[in-house]
Order: structure tokens, then C-alpha cells, then sequence
């Protein structure tokens, strides 16, 4: 349960003013604004208004950046009329799939057989998958064979133009299917319905020049693109008006933000525009890739009252030998040494990772690196994942892969290791007064609001909902790994 009425927020502050033009705009995103009128009006004529509207719902699969490409889709939604469900069985289910790792895609064909059964016992239903698995031509062809009852298919390129898709579907078309390849343009302005009113993420850049070894990212979000400044900061400033506290920028790797702008920026250079803008009270970004971590960045988290105190860097492996054959550009000590300067730099934040075992060709002692790391860093929390091979990378061509029980074995003595580190960290706070941001009633217990500290450990304490988007300072007085519960102060 979270806070949030249904209010459409428009990046730029406001609808286009062109939105109701009569033939089809070429350029965007007015062209998306005219379709979304068209679906409107067609919506209109068929009766779908009032309490008669048709319901919706977006299920996301994986990470920040599709959490925030949901947004964008259901702001769509509400624009053109429709009322969102907390429910699958509905009118237009839509999933927002992740093909990061293998079982991500099984997940989804698994749901797609249950939504099946809905749409039997609700004929006028539509079904949409778009994401990173229909970047992937095996699978928007699997989709087309095997699952025909599928009605929109499309790509995270063509998300933008998911308005015009719609039309067509709506219009009568039977299977509507958008993945072409081209190189996505960025389009502005459309408008976004926020899952929280007061926390919001932020893109700054779209794909991913890096290209690791095993990962899948680079092939279905395609090349790195940064948004201009100008553009980030008003939509901040707009989000600011609109009640927003806390942003979260987003980017496979928000260090390489700006390098190839016209005029290029930094990410560290922009971080610090953000700080400037008023009501903005705290700033997260993600995710950082160490290779390019600036002593700027650093210096210029260290000096800031709004970015918060944690840090996200993936480690992936502790083993300099399989981290060049990861293609990640740094060694074993480089990581090490950067998390050092760190820690000196501000000793209380909270470091965060991802790691994985059973990369190909991962010896015990590679493994016994990553341990040692883990060991030294002393993380807050961690990620941990099972090597997926991923048709197409470079990594999934190797013939070395490492047996299920070595894998296995590896992961569960990673995840206790993890385990000791997070209790250890959590204690070293214990009894301190933080702030919280709260964000829901606590699912399991309703006497209980839960939220975010600063370094993003999650807090449970006594509450009503009313707190809801209020910062409150907590006393931490039990700790559990990676979340506490705590009492409310009085200030
Ligand atoms: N197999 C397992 N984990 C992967 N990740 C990315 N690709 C793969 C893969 N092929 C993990 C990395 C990355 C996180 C988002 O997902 O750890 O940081
Ligand atoms: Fe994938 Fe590496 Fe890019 Fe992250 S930095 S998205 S792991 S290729």
C-alpha cells in the first residue's frame, strides 16, 4: 500500500501545448500526444468512460530502469482514460519483462500461460510485453509462435512510441508488434504516473557501452546515450514542485554520464546542479561501475548535505584474472584501493554490490578472491547471482562452465559470508537516532510504517500512515541483517 493518487506529472511541467492537432504530427513526442487524444476519443465512442473505463495493470520484471520505464507506460495509460488495477485480471495487462539472467525470461513465460486463462473468461482483454526480452528476436519470435494470444509486442526502443501502439490495437489491429532495431531516440516529455509521490527516479543516461563478458544489457538497450543536463534539471525541479524528496539517478553506469554530450558534463559536475535544487532532500543514483569512478565524485558526495551515503558498486568477481576475462577494467587491488578512498573519505557510508559465482572457468581460489573481498570491504549488502550464460555475449561461447554442485556449494558459502558482514555492519548503528523516509504501511503488520535511512537500510517502527513521505527520526533498537526496527522520536 503506498500513498499515491493518480495524478499524471509532466517531466516538462506540462502537456505540450500542441497535443490536440488534427493530422498526425511527425515530430516527438507531439505525435504521442495526438494518439493518445486518438485512443481517447476511440475509447470514448466505445463507451469505455466514467465507471465504465477500461483497467490496467503493468507488472515489471527487474531493475530501476524498467520500475521507471513502468512509469512512463502508465502514465500513458491514465492519459488516454483507463483506471489502473491492483490485479492482473483486467482489461490490458502489460509486462515489462528483464532478460538479465535466464530465469527472468522463464518467470515471464510462466505468468503469460495464467494470463491466458483471464483473457478466456474476459474476451475483450489485451496483453502487451515489452522490455529487454523483446529486444531479442528469438524470443519476440517464441512469443509469436507459441503465445498468439499476445496482442502488443515491443521493444525497449520503441517504448516511446508505446501511445501510437496502443491506437493501432485499439483501432482493431490484431497483433501489434514494434522491435525495430534502430538506435532509440530520446523523447522528452510524456507524461509519467509515479508509483510514490514523494520519490521518484531520475534517467540520466539509456544503455550501455561496456559490454562484460556475460551481459546481456549492451545487445537490448543498445549504445550509451546521456540526457542533456538542462533537461534532467528541470525535470527535477518540476518533480520538486510536484512534492518530490528523493530522487534516484539512473544509468547502467552513471559514471560515464556526459562524456559524450556536445558540450560534456560530468556526472560528478551534475550532481552538484542537482544538490542546488530546492525541496530535494535527498539524492541516490545508480548504478556506479568502478572503472570510472572519479575522485570528483567522491569529493563531491563528501561535501554534500543531499546525496545520500551509500554507494553501489558492483564487484562481480574478486579474481583479477576473471575480471579481465569479465572485460572490466580493473584488478582485484584496483577495487579494493577504490573502496579505501571511500571509506576515508566518509567512514559511515553504506556500500552495496553485486556479485556472481560460476563465471567460466572460475577456480576455487578465483572464488576464494571474491571471498576475500567481501571479507575486506565489509559490505552492507549484497546481490548475488548465479552465472547465466546469454545467447549472443561473449562469455556464453565458452566451453568451460562450471558444474551446478561446485556453483552451488560456491553461492551458499558466498551468501553466509554476506550474511555475518550485513549483521556486522547493521550492529555498528544499533541504537543511533536516523532518518527515515517512510514510504508504506509495513505489509506483514499494520501498526508498522517502514522506510529508508540515508545509507538505504530499511526501517520498520510504529507508525500510522499518515507519515507517509514525512521524513522521521527513528531510534534503532533491534537489528536484523539488513533492516531494523526503531521507535520515533520526538524532535
Ligand atoms: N548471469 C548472472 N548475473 C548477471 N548479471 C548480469 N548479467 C548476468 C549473467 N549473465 C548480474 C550482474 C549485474 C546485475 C545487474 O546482474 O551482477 O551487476
Ligand atoms: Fe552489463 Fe557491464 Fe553494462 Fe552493467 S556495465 S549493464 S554489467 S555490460
Amino acid at each position: 500500500m503506498n500513498d499515491k493518487q493518480n495524478s499524471i506529472f509532466f517531466p516538462d511541467g506540462a502537456a505540450p501545448a500542441s497535443a490536440a492537432e488534427n493530422t498526425v504530427p511527425e515530430t516527438e513526442p507531439a505525435r504521442q500526444y495526438y494518439f493518445m487524444e486518438k485512443t481517447r476519443e476511440l475509447l470514448e465512442q466505445q463507451g469505455y468512460t466514467g465507471k465504465d473505463a477500461l483497467s490496467f495493470h503493468v507488472t515489471t520484471f527487474g531493475c530501476q530502469m524498467n520500475a521507471r520505464d513502468s512509469e512512463k507506460l502508465r502514465g500513458i495509460l491514465q492519459y488516454v482514460g483507463m483506471t489502473e488495477s491492483d490485479s492482473e485480471e483486467c482489461d490490458l495487462v502489460l509486462f515489462n519483462t528483464c532478460t538479465v539472467r535466464e530465469n527472468a525470461n522463464l518467470k515471464v513465460y510462466g505468468r503469460l500461460g495464467e494470463l491466458h486463462g483471464y483473457k478466456k473468461k474476459n474476451p475483450k482483454m489485451k496483453i502487451g510485453i515489452c522490455g529487454c526480452m523483446m529486444q531479442e528476436k528469438s524470443e519476440v519470435e517464441k512469443v509469436r509462435k507459441s503465445y498468439p494470444f499476445v496482442d502488443i509486442v515491443f521493444g525497449t526502443h520503441n517504448l516511446y512510441r508505446f501511445a501510437e501502439l496502443l491506437y493501432r490495437s485499439f483501432a482493431g489491429e490484431k497483433h501489434v508488434v514494434d522491435v525495430e532495431e534502430a538506435d532509440p531516440a530520446i523523447v522528452e516529455n510524456l507524461p509519467i504516473e509515479r508509483k510514490y509521490s514523494f520519490k521518484s527516479g531520475v534517467n540520466v543516461t539509456y544503455g550501455c557501452n561496456n559490454f562484460c563478458s556475460y551481459c546481456i544489457v549492451p545487445y537490448v538497450r543498445g549504445r550509451e546515450k546521456s540526457r542533456e543536463p538542462k533537461d534532467i534539471l528541470r525535470e527535477i525541479e518540476n518533480l520538486s514542485k510536484d512534492g518530490v524528496k528523493e530522487i534516484m539517478l539512473l544509468g547502467q553506469n552513471v559514471n560515464s554520464y556526459g562524456k559524450t554530450l556536445e558540450t560534456p558534463v560530468s556526472f560528478a559536475e551534475l550532481l552538484s546542479d542537482v544538490e542546488k535544487i530546492d525541496g530535494i532532500e535527498r539524492i541516490r543514483f545508480m548504478t556506479s561501475h568502478p572503472k570510472d569512478l572519479s575522485d570528483d565524485l567522491i569529493d563531491v558526495m563528501a561535501h554534500s548535505k543531499k546525496i545520500c551515503r551509500h554507494i553501489h558498486l558492483p564487484l562481480q568477481s574478486g579474481s583479477t584474472k576473471v575480471l579481465s576475462e569479465m572485460n572490466r577494467h580493473y584488478t582485484k587491488e584496483d577495487y579494493l584501493r577504490l573502496c579505501e578512498k571511500i571509506r576515508t573519505a566518509m567512514p559511515d557510508i553504506a556500500i552495496t554490490t553485486d556479485i556472481m559465482v560460476g563465471f567460466p572457468g572460475e577456480t576455487e581460489e578465483d572464488f576464494l578472491e571474491t571471498m576475500d573481498v567481501v571479507q575486506k570491504v565489509q559490505y552492507d549488502s549484497a546481490f548475488t547471482f548465479i552465472y547465466s550464460p546469454r545467447e549472443g555475449t561473449p562469455a556464453a561461447g565458452r566451453d568451460d562452465f562450471i558444474p551446478d554442485n561446485v556453483v552451488h556449494d560456491r553461492f551458499d558459502r558466498l551468501l553466509d559470508l554476506i550474511h555475518e558482514c550485513s549483521a556486522a555492519q547493521a550492529e555498528k548503528h544499533m541504537g543511533e537516532i536516523q532518518n527515515v523516509l517512510v514510504e508504506e504501511v509495513n505489509s506483514h503488520d499494520p501498526s508498522l510504517v517502514t522506510g529508508h535511512m540515508g545509507n538505504n537500510s530499511l526501517v520498520h517502527f510504529k507508525g500510522s500512515p499518515d507519515l507517509i513521505g514525512q521524513t522521521v527520526p527513528v531510534k534503532l533498537t533491534e537489528s536484523h541483517d539488513f533492516y531494523y526496527f526503531g521507535e520515533a522520536v520526538s524532535e
